[in-house]
């Protein structure tokens, strides 16, 4: 699944629709490089889980913010990470297994710790205001996820 937005505002709305599905547990990790719109889609999915989005800043000093919504948003920014040990005080086994979703912005800095079955988004910065966003399943759960979502339409 793949699709190609035009504007911030068409990946929020794919953040939306993305967000209608998402279940207790679910895990994004998403894999770009600076202003690839992660943040971006990150709005989308807690405005999508009516989590209140005026707060979801770029938290790039930030490792974690939790939101109350349809279901708590437990979003991760990794950036500042060199190491996955870096994270261990934070309990991310936790939220993985917790009561949520989470999202989690430069998930390849902790790729080991990412548990075996996650859904896969990748974004990339094509110009100024185009963005290809991808996404992978990986385990039987976000196969079937991403099958769903092949309909997208925003
Ligand atoms: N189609 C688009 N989708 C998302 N953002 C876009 C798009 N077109 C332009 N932009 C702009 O690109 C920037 C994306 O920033 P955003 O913070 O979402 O990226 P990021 O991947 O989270 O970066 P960082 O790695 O620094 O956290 C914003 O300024 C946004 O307005
Ligand atoms: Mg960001």
């Amino acid at each position: 699944m793949q699709i190609i937005t035009r504007n911030p505002n068409q990946t929020i709305k794919l953040g939306m629709a993305i967000s209608g599905l998402l279940q207790k547990g679910d895990i994004l990790a998403l894999f770009g490089n600076l202003g690839s719109g992660k943040t971006t889609l990150v709005k989308g999915i807690a405005k999508g889980l009516r989590v209140k989005s005026r707060i979801v800043n770029s938290p790039s000093f930030v490792l974690l913010k939790e939101y109350g919504g349809r279901l708590p948003l437990y979003h991760f920014d990794f950036y500042r990470i060199e190491k996955p040990e870096e994270t261990y005080g934070i309990g991310l086994e936790e939220f993985l297994f917790g009561k949520g979703v989470c999202v989690i912005e430069w998930a390849d800095r902790i790729r080991r710790l990412l548990p075996k079955q996650y859904l896969r988004l990748n974004l990339k910065f094509l110009d100024k205001d185009r963005r290809k966003i991808s996404m992978n399943g990986f385990g039987r759960r976000y196969k079937e996820l991403v099958k769903k979502y092949e309909n997208t339409r925003i």
